[in-house]
Parts: C-alpha cells; structure tokens; sequence
C-alpha cells in the first residue's frame, strides 16, 4: 500500500463559494442572478474590435510586470479627471489580474502574522482567505442595517496598537451601499496620525445611482496617501472574464505592492 500523504490544509474553512452555491441554484430554477457580479450588458463592439486589432498585431507576449505604460498612461488620466488626484504611471499604478490578484497582492504585501486588519461584514469573500494566508487576524464590524452603513463609534472601539489595514468596499458586495462624504470625514479622523493602511476595492466604481457620487479614496489626499485603491476593467466593461483590474497607490505603497504581484 502506498503511503497516504497528510495534506494539512493552509485554509480548512475555506469551502465552495456563496457566489458558485448562488449561481447553480439560480442556475437550477432558472431564476434571475442577482449575486454575483457580472454585468448583463454586452461587451462594447468597439473594445471587441481593438482587442482582435492587437492581437492579430501580434501583442500577444509579456507585457512589463507593471503593465502597459500606455494603459497605465490613461488610467493615471481617468483617475485624474474623476478624483482629482495625479498617480504617477510609471510608480504608482499596477495593472493586476483582475481585482482579486491586486486584492490578495495589496493583503500579501503589507499585513504580518499577528496583525489586524479590520473589515466590514457582510463581506466580499476574498478577503478574508488573504488575510489568514498572511497570519492576519480579522475583525469585524457589522455594517448596520437597513441602510447597511458604517457605525464609526464601534469602528474606533475595533482598533487596537495592533490594526494593520482597513478594508473597504464602495459600492458594496452584496448591500450596494456607498460611502458618503461624511463617512470619509469620519475615516480621515480615525485614522489621522496612525500607521494604518486603506484597501480600497472599488470595482463598482461606475455602478452608482440617483445623482449620488463616488467617493473614492483618491479623492482625499489624507487617504489616498495611506491608500491601495483597486478596481476592475472587468465591472466597467462588461467583461469579467479577462480578469484585468488595476492598483493605485502611493510610491512606498506601489514598491511592496509590485514585489508580491511579480
Ligand atoms: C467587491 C468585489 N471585489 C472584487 C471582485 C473581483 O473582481 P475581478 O473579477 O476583477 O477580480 C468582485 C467580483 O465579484 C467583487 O464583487
């Protein structure tokens, strides 16, 4: 008989997905899928035609480990025109495989065994398995219902010496609740003078409704400066299955970051 190898699983709790469990069932009865998040409306003509451009153009190889400078150019020109702030390209923006890789590299690169990274539940899924990977421990604060919004009195009782990171998401998965100016003032204080890091994963960025705006964490310089801020070229066009997003940080923030994305 041969030797059955003990494989001690690094993640034991992790099992199938809410979204794969939510996509079969809505897939069995045939019903509307509202949880996971891949837009219904097609993929721009125009974007299919530029991409079968290239690649019979023959840009089929390794891009730079950064990503193209040219998508890196124009990405620096869309956070600039949007949230007023200027990311340099050549160090501060990394183009990931999708949010998910920047989301795991930003986690990776930055929280150590024992330190505390405060997220907001219900939470999107990958979070959390990144952090336990690093030997992070998480804590939670409840979002409050209906309205699912942050309660800044208990976030200030949930951090401690040792808080490492704070993660947000806005627009939220699964609430769609969007933080407001004053959640930012509110933020902007808690954190002031801390060493505390932003993981800001704002893939929805472009899905807000009623005249409402989006507060990215670039738009504050306070922030923005403490700041991962992720998004995902998937949500905005409608193409999820490319799997190619983008990280904005700072120049010390960006270094660490592109150690663990390379
Ligand atoms: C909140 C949130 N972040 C990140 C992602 C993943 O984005 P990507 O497909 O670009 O990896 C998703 C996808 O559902 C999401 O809902």
């Amino acid at each position: 008989m041969g030797h059955a190898i003990n494989i001690d699983s690094k993640l034991p709790d992790a099992g199938i997905t809410i979204f794969t469990q939510m996509t079969n069932l809505a897939n069995q009865h045939g019903a509307i899928n509202l949880s996971q998040g891949f837009p219904d409306f097609e993929v721009p003509e125009a974007l299919i035609a530029l991409v079968e451009k290239y690649i019979h153009a023959g840009y089929n190889q390794y891009a730079p480990m950064q990503g193209v400078l040219a998508l890196r150019e124009r990405i620096a020109e869309k956070v600039q025109s949007l949230y007023g702030r200027s990311y340099d390209p050549v160090t501060e923006i990394t183009v990931s495989h999708g949010a998910t890789e920047a989301l795991f590299a930003a986690i990776t690169a930055v929280v150590r065994k024992g330190d505390e990274v405060l997220l907001f539940e219900p939470a999107y899924d990958s979070y959390v398995p990144a952090i336990a990977l690093s030997g992070g421990i998480p804590v939670f604060s409840k979002l409050r219902h209906p309205q699912y919004r942050i309660d800044w009195d208990k976030v200030q009782d949930a951090i401690s010496s040792k808080t490492r990171l704070m993660i947000f998401n806005s627009p939220h998965n699964p609430t769609g609740a969007i933080l407001s100016d004053d959640d930012m003032d509110a933020l902007e204080k808690i954190v002031e003078g801390s060493d505390i890091l932003i993981l800001s994963d704002e893939v929805y960025e472009h899905i807000v409704f009623d005249g409402r705006r989006h507060e990215s964490m670039a738009r504050r310089p306070a922030l923005a400066d403490r700041s991962f801020v992720v998004s995902s070229f998937g949500k905005t066009y409608h193409t999820t299955g490319w799997k190619i997003g983008y990280c904005l940080a700072p120049e010390p923030l960006s270094r660490e970051f592109q150690k663990i994305h390379q």
